[in-house]
């Protein structure tokens, strides 16, 4: 189905798929092999393949952007073959060489490179997967897997737009424990937030926020982003402590936050400190980061039924600044200091 181009606002999330896909395939003898780029279509798997009762699968989310000079650029893809490949250990899958990832994006990114939408706000999102396709029943490795990538080209991640949105504080249901998968990023993941994620939906919210899994009161992430909290010129966000996923928004948001000057401190924060914080103003603002949505002012949390307002349910000056910057340098508007963004091909090649 051919996307609304001429009304991107049309575009949402993960709609609509592009005319290829990228696809190799693996086995313990051969390693990596196939044809790479070829028509998107329908695969053929065997109904006892591993990855479709065990969840031998891991996956990967990225975006090119279209500058205004007629490029095509990805953000950090270094980044995202790193942590494919720390989830493939973790999944006891093969890895992917570097070089193999990165050729991967550029070909199949070039091919269907007339498909990233132009407007503001609007990318290709890229999604490389990998599932285990030996068909087998039991617990185990698989010895047989499938690399495959798909293109989407999307517009703004929220409805609400760069807009505050509400997220409700979920008190029992957890994301991940330590020890477990939650920072990898492996389909199993989602598959269990998606209730409590339908219970946040039902009563009106775009998305939930973890507490750990062992006391229920140190803050987590959200479903598809990391958090943080502003206090003045200070920024803090939960540790990287085993049960949330690494985010790469996250670390450049680190990055560009002491580059500006904001103080960031990387500590464990209760939700008791969160709420009372918002409570006593010392929280002036909070934020999600992630691809999909770049960055999102958070205008309230819900917890127990009662909602607290953060900034008066406005988008404050440190999460304007934070997104512009980072909106800046991925569509190539500002000069990336960081060599953060790679130039996949040109428009008119
Ligand atoms: C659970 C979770 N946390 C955080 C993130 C943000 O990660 P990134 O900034 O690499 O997109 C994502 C998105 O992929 C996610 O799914």
């Amino acid at each position: 189905m051919r996307p609304p181009y001429d009304d991107t606002s049309k575009l949402g999330f993960g709609k609509y798929l592009t005319d290829h896909m990228y696809l190799i395939k693996y086995t313990n003898e051969r390693g990596w092999y196939g044809e790479g780029v070829k028509k998107y279509g329908p695969m053929v798997l065997d109904p006892a393949a591993c990855a479709l009762h065990y969840s031998q699968e891991i996956f990967e989310g990225m975006k090119a952007y279209a500058t205004k000079d007629g490029k095509i650029l990805v953000f950090r893809p270094e980044d995202n073959a790193r942590r494919m490949n720390r989830s493939a250990v973790r999944l006891c899958m093969p890895e992917i060489p570097e070089e193999l990832f990165l050729q991967a994006l550029t070909d199949i990114v070039t091919k269907d490179k007339q498909w990233v939408p132009r407007d503001c706000g609007t990318s290709l999102y890229i999604r490389p997967t990998m599932i285990g396709i030996e068909p087998f029943l039991g617990v185990k490795p698989a010895s047989e897997y499938c690399f495959y990538i798909l293109l989407s080209p999307v517009g703004a991640y929220y409805k609400e737009g760069f807009n505050p949105i509400g997220i409700y504080v979920e008190e029992t249901l957890v994301r991940a424990a330590i020890g477990g998968v939650g920072d990898v990023k492996t389909g199993g993941n989602y598959a269990a937030s998606l209730f409590a994620g339908e219970k946040a939906r039902k009563k009106g919210f775009a998305q939930v926020l973890y507490l750990d899994a062992r006391e229920h009161r140190y803050i987590e992430e959200v479903g598809s982003m990391n958090v943080f909290f502003v206090y003045g010129n200070k920024l803090v966000t939960p540790p990287l402590n085993g049960s949330i996923l690494p985010g790469i928004t996250r670390y450049s948001v680190i990055r560009l936050a002491e580059d500006i000057g904001y103080q960031i401190e990387e500590r464990l924060i209760t939700i008791e400190e969160v709420l009372n914080d918002i409570e006593n103003g010392k929280i002036t603002e909070m934020f999600g980061t992630g691809t999909a949505a770049a960055i999102s002012p958070v205008g309230y949390l819900n917890y127990r039924e009662k909602e607290y307002r953060i900034n008066n349910n406005q988008v404050g000056e440190v999460t304007r600044k934070m997104y512009d910057r980072l909106i800046n340098i991925q569509y190539g508007r500002e000069k990336d200091p960081y060599g953060w963004v790679r130039e996949i091909c040109r428009l008119d090649d």
